[in-house]
């Protein structure tokens, strides 16, 4: 089945951890669908080898720790003397190591919760302020099947998620009044890098618990994030939309 286009002409996203996995494949069907993409990644490296790859103009990026606000503040200032930025992917994050919370490293603890809560968050901050002046916006805010269950020896990973899932729930209210969405979604597992992060028995065990019985999809997972970002989506917000085959039913 060919993936479905949308409509992102004129449109302006910035999708952090954008330089492989869910959020390369979100920047292609964006481009694809007319946007202009700005990607945000850690890693140098990835980001030349897929912008090479991707080979479109209408593709920039920055490579920003997404967890350093002032970075990501920076980054904003220079990218909305240009342009206005009108979706915001908050898809960067980690796992961190496979292990129970009273054997969890402390700093690496406040690491994992440092880029999926605090990055979250400080892209936010830093972006939402332009969105309100346009008067439009779509966020949306990548979490995981993690915040909502829990999983055991993820810890500082499920709690990033649940504090990524509860500020999507706070902002969509602040916001609901103007055209801007914020929404959560909350897959299960899917074969990228990110899965390298956690022992392979940790990944089976999260396998084992998706009705489906296989893993999530990339192209599935960005075609629910193309209509949350999409013009279209103009009621939705403030929610979270699962993605779990069926792990989640709430
Ligand atoms: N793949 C899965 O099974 C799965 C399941 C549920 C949720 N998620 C979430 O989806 C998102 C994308 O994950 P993925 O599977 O594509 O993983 P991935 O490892 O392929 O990609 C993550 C990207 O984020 C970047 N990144 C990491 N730390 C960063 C930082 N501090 N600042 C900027 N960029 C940073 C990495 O360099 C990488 O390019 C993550 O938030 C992850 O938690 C993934």
């Amino acid at each position: 089945m060919d993936n479905i286009l949308f409509n992102f002409n004129n449109k302006t996203a910035v999708i952090t951890g954008g330089a492989q996995g869910f959020g390369l494949d979100i920047a292609k069907r964006f481009l694809n669908s007319g946007a202009r993409v700005i990607i945000w990644d850690i890693d140098p490296e990835m980001i030349k080898k897929s912008s090479k790859n991707l080979n479109n103009p209408n593709l920039s990026s920055y490579t920003v720790d997404v967890s350093d606000y002032q970075a990501v503040e920076d980054c904003v200032k220079e990218i909305t003397k240009k342009s206005n930025i009108d979706i915001l992917i908050n898809n960067a994050g980690i796992t961190g190591p496979t292990a129970t919370l009273w054997d969890y490293d402390i700093d690496l603890w406040k690491k994992v919760v440092d880029i999926n809560l605090m990055g979250t968050f400080n892209c936010c901050r830093a972006i939402v302020p332009s969105m309100i002046k346009n008067n439009y916006g779509r966020i949306v805010n990548v979490a995981s099947v993690a915040g909502k269950d829990g999983n055991a020896n993820a810890s500082a990973y499920s709690v990033g998620k649940a504090g990524s899932i509860a500020l999507t729930k706070s902002l969509g209210k602040e916001l609901a009044d103007k055209n801007i969405a914020v929404n959560a979604v909350t897959p299960a597992g899917a074969k990228t890098r990110i899965l390298d992060q956690m022992t392979k028995e940790h990944v089976q065990r999260m396998l084992s618990k998706v009705p489906r019985a296989r893993f999530l999809e990339v192209e599935e997972f960005t075609s629910l994030v193309c209509w949350l970002s999409s013009e279209e989506n103009t009621f939705s917000t403030a929610a979270v939309f699962d993605i779990s085959g069926g792990r989640s039913t709430y």
